[in-house]
């Protein structure tokens, strides 16, 4: 055994009882903060996309995610009394879209476990900005229970989704997500998906240097001219327990080169500002971008941070506001919300946090300490969400 094979599994530090003291917003009328679409934090960027958890469970076990060795059968999950209920969710997602917010990605754990998520679905669908229009809403799901949920889904208004699929060898897919689910049901789920209109598809594929690398080429063919965008995303430190180390991350500069020695590529503009993905497309015999190949993704927040225009903001399972995915702490809306704030206090709280935000983890990593994670005192991404 070398030494890429040892475990490496760190003990979880419980960071799910502390929160961050919340701003006084004070009722002097020059303090409130009303929603006005408008906000931005201290680095001038906007608030456009709530990422919310509706339960830190999963039936996977991806050990860049969930190891096997802290999430066992004594790992306390928040009971369900601690959960934000649907109505509870839609009244702070209501406040968020009124400051800006205009795409709503349900996350999880595992989204679809969460009894009836339909039914959130179908109230969040209802919500409009202040211009009116309403809401990009998705999920990212390991697409598990997509082949029974597509079509309800569907009918809520959800409008599309994201599915996690790092690899189409079955033996490297059961080994990845650690609970031997074979690769065929979430293929399955994806073809429902689509088959229910739950599309632009996307396909998110973490890739680990000497786990799943050699799966990129079969991925990028199988998925090329499906309608499907395939995304690789570079191994993060996010969390503390999966033991990341720098040589597990393969650059996305060295995935691109692979694909394009076979599969040429030709690079495409970014469709939204604060993107996280910089898009590459399928060239034709010209050299030029062939829509009916598609494109691919790249998600490089180890080697080319994205800081800079990040405009996402996450609620975890418990009502916690949580300004960057690498946070230790968030701010405590739930006691809010179940406290007698009224939704002008909420919209008042939600404003000066965010117009307080200064948070650019990947940017200060990359700058800091080129090779090595920040240590240890994270949540864990099943728990704020992706
Ligand atoms: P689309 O609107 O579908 O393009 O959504 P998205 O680009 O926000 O994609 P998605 O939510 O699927 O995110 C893809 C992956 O990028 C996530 O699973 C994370 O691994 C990573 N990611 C998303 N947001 C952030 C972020 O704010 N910071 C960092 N460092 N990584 C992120
Ligand atoms: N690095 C990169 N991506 C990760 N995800 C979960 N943990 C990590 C990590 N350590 C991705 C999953 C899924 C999304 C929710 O986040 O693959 O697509
Ligand atoms: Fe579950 Fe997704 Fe985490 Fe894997 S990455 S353990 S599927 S939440
Ligand atoms: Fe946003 Fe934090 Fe990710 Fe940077 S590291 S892109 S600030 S969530």
């Amino acid at each position: 055994m070398n030494d890429r094979d040892l475990p490496r599994i760190v003990p979880l530090i419980d960071l799910r009882l502390s929160a961050l003291p919340m701003p006084v917003t004070d009722h002097l009328p020059e303090s409130r903060i009303s929603g006005t679409g408008q906000l931005t934090d201290t680095l001038g960027r906007p608030l456009r996309d709530l990422r919310i958890s509706v339960t830190d469970r999963c039936n996977f076990r991806c050990n860049y995610c969930m190891p096997k060795a802290i999430f066992d059968k004594d790992y306390a999950y928040l009971p369900h009394q601690a959960l934000l209920s649907f109505e509870e969710i839609t009244r702070v997602a209501k406040v968020f879209v009124a400051h800006g917010v205009q795409k709503i990605r349900l996350t999880g754990g595992e989204p679809l476990l969460r009894k009836n998520v339909e039914l959130l679905v179908e109230q969040l669908a209802a919500l409009r900005t202040p211009q009116g229009q309403a809401l990009d809403i998705t999920l990212t799901t390991n697409g598990s229970l997509l082949a029974r949920k597509a079509r309800e889904l569907k009918a809520a208004g959800l409008q599309r989704v994201t599915v996690s699929l790092d690899g189409l060898d079955d033996t490297v897919f059961r080994s990845m997500n650690d609970v031997d689910f074979p690769v065929a049901d979430v293929l399955a789920g994806i073809e429902a998906a689509q088959a229910a209109g739950l599309g632009p598809i996307k396909i998110n594929m973490v890739v680990k240097r000497g786990t799943n690398e050699h799966e990129i080429l079969p991925m990028a063919r199988h998925f090329r001219g499906s309608g499907i965008v395939l995304r690789f995303i570079e191994y993060m430190d996010v969390g503390a327990t999966n033991g990341w180390r720098m040589n597990e991350v393969l650059p996305s500069s060295e995935v691109v080169k692979l694909i394009h020695a076979e599969l040429p590529l030709v690079q495409l503009e970014p469709s939204n500002p604060g993107e996280t993905a910089a898009r590459w497309g399928y060239a034709d015999a010209c050299g030029q971008h062939d829509k009916a190949l598609g494109e691919i993704g790249v998600i490089s927040s180890v080697t080319q941070a994205f800081c800079g225009s990040c405009n996402r903001a996450r609620l975890s399972t418990e009502g916690k506001l949580f300004l960057c995915l690498f946070a230790s702490k968030g701010y405590d809306l739930r006691s809010l919300i179940r406290g007698d704030a009224s939704d002008a206090d909420l919209s008042s709280a939600i404003g000066h946090i965010w117009q307080g935000r200064s948070d650019r983890y990947s940017e200060l990593r990359s700058a800091l300490a080129p090779d090595t994670g920040f240590g240890g005192r994270r949540v864990e991404m099943s728990y704020i969400g992706g």
